[in-house]
């Protein structure tokens, strides 16, 4: 699959979210991390609009968590910048 946008803005994931781009995110309805990832680019910046472009979230809802975690990470302001809220942070 072709990655059709500015890959710098890939910069602002976890090096842990940058992993298996071309794998399925969304197992239910088969959707991979990528095309979730140009969807939020494109401006589908909450669960429901990521849902209604790609289905993904749409089968028993297991993947919103990853969906949310990419809208979190991609929409913060500043690049390399991406909040890591309490329940992602595994140090503590
Ligand atoms: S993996 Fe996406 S709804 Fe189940």
């Amino acid at each position: 699959m072709k990655i059709d946008f500015d890959s710098k803005l890939l910069d602002k994931l976890p090096d842990i979210l940058r992993q298996n781009l071309e794998k399925n995110l969304c197992v239910c309805n088969e959707v991979p991390k990528i095309e979730v990832i140009n969807a939020i680019i494109s401006g589908a910046t909450t669960v429901e609009a990521v849902k209604k472009q790609t289905y993904a979230t749409m089968g028993s809802g297991c993947c919103t968590q990853q969906v949310e975690r990419l809208i979190e990470c991609l929409c913060s302001a500043a690049p390399g910048k991406a909040r890591v809220s309490k329940r992602y942070n595994q140090d503590d």
